[in-house]
């Protein structure tokens, strides 16, 4: 059992907190923000997450986890032993991450602290960083107290937050100090992954070159899907037949409107950043970023295509505005954007989403929201479908066919089977899908 303090309760520090509470450790979270605090004394959880809520309520009921919006009583009336720092990199100007919350929470730890603190860097930040935590950390001790500073970058996916936490590919963990490393290394024991320790700037860059990989995958794929729509093949066998191959593997294959949230759009640019500050040419990178802005103009590009170039007077429903599945957070999802060109065209925009709907009334206070998917369909001149959320595979499309005014889906996640939706009497757009995906 150790004592951990993390800083940041959103999406990331929820989860570690609740996670290592659950593995038995005593974790103190704390956040600036006081209602999502008081909200979480009272049970109810910052974000949406299956299993989220049953993992925090049992570990604050064995009073392994607690919460508080005071530095003094997360790190030292707690004895913490680690701090995990979990707040926010968003973008800044010209891509370069906004590092204000790194900094605040370095110097709000070390303004406080009274005994020695192994610091734990959780959140994605450019290469560098560690070594500048350090010297924040340095520069505000109103006395010299002993610390370390360890990456340790967090691989979660919003969706599966929980079971990603707890059964990791890898702990990526880096230091100057190797015995703090190892102090870290032995609370991740438990997630039974490997382990590689590094020094602090390969550990920061491990995670931006993954995130970049996986960002290039998606890029990869859309890209091969627009060949194959001037080829007429079908994207979704193409990415099956590579995915066999072991060297390729099936994930991250699949076509659509793009990647959004707030990892992969700000993590790609922070990299070309990074890359272009030291005279370096992210070629490829920027392909990334090209191809995946394309795709969002692709689907209203595919709806115009149908229904005329002037969308005035037209209904377009957005099924799906999550930017994925299994989660309400709307940062970066491609929906707002699509929304956003398909007024500038004049049309009324609908949306509806199964968990995203309060977050999405406030990104998005021009588009009508509606409380179910046949409600969002209801006198549509066209569907888009923008997430791929489960509720929306089985829909009884004889009902969606009669409420809609025309029958036209143009399916960005390619959820629905081009055949199946073209035997049911619609004008289908896939993403990818040859001709076949041309219904009548
Ligand atoms: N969301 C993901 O899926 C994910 C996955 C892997 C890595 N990351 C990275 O983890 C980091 C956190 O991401 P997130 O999505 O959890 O962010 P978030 O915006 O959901 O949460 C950040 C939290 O930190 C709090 N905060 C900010 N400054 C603070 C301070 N000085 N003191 C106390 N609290 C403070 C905010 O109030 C907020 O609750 C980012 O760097 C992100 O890139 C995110």
């Amino acid at each position: 059992m150790k004592n951990i303090a993390v800083i940041g309760v959103g999406y990331v520090g929820i989860i570690t907190s609740a996670c290592f509470a659950d593995l038995g450790n005593s974790v103190c979270a704390l956040d600036m923000d006081e209602e999502k605090i008081t909200s979480l004394k009272k049970g109810i959880m910052p974000i949406y997450q299956q299993g989220l809520k049953e993992l925090v309520d049992r570990n604050v009921k064995a009073r392994r986890l607690t919460f508080t919006t005071s530095y003094e009583e997360a790190i030292n009336a707690h004895r913490a032993e680690f701090v995990f720092i979990c707040v926010g990199t968003p973008e800044g100007v010209d891509g370069e991450a906004d590092l204000q919350y790194v900094r605040a929470a370095a110097k709000s730890v070390a303004e406080v602290m009274d005994h020695s603190l192994i610091i734990v860097n959780k959140s994605t930040v450019p290469v560098g960083t560690g070594d500048w935590a350090a010297d924040i950390v340095h520069e505000s001790q109103p006395k010299p107290i002993p610390f370390s500073v360890v990456s340790c970058p967090e691989f979660l996916r919003e969706g599966t937050a929980i079971s990603d936490f707890m059964n990791p590919d890898r702990t990526v963990l880096g230091s100057r100090d190797l015995e703090a490393a190892d102090k870290v290394a032995q609370l991740h024991l438990p997630l039974r992954a490997p382990i590689v320790v590094t020094n602090l700037r390969t550990a920061e860059m491990i995670k931006y070159a993954s995130n970049a990989f996986l960002a290039t995958k998606i890029s990869f794929i859309n890209e091969i899907a627009n060949i194959c729509e001037a080829l007429d093949a079908d994207v979704q066998e193409v990415a099956a037949g590579m995915g066999l191959d072991s060297r390729i593997g099936p994930y991250f294959l699949n076509a659509g409107i793009g990647y959004g949230g707030s990892c992969f759009p700000k993590d790609v640019k922070a990299l070309a950043y990074m890359a272009n500050v030291k005279g370096k040419h992210p070629q490829l990178l920027n392909a990334v970023m090209e191809i995946n802005e394309f795709q969002r103009r692709a689907v209203v590009l595919k709806t115009r295509e149908i229904l005329g170039e002037d969308l005035a007077g037209r209904t377009v429903g957005l099924l799906g505005l999550a930017f994925k599945p299994g989660t309400d957070d709307m940062r970066e999802a491609p929906s707002v954007d699509i929304a956003r060109m398909l007024q500038a065209l004049g049309a009324t925009v609908k949306g509806y989403d199964p968990a995203a709907m309060e977050w999405a009334s406030r990104v998005m206070p021009d588009t009508q929201l509606a409380n179910d998917a046949y409600e969002l369909v209801a006198d549509c001149d066209a569907v888009i479908v923008c997430t791929d959320w489960n509720e929306f595979k089985q829909l009884d499309l004889e009902r969606v066919k009669r409420l809609m005014k025309r029958p036209v889906i143009v399916d960005g996640r390619n959820v629905y089977d081009p055949d199946t939706m073209k035997g049911a009497g619609f004008i289908y757009r896939g993403i990818g899908r040859g001709h076949g995906a041309v219904g009548v």
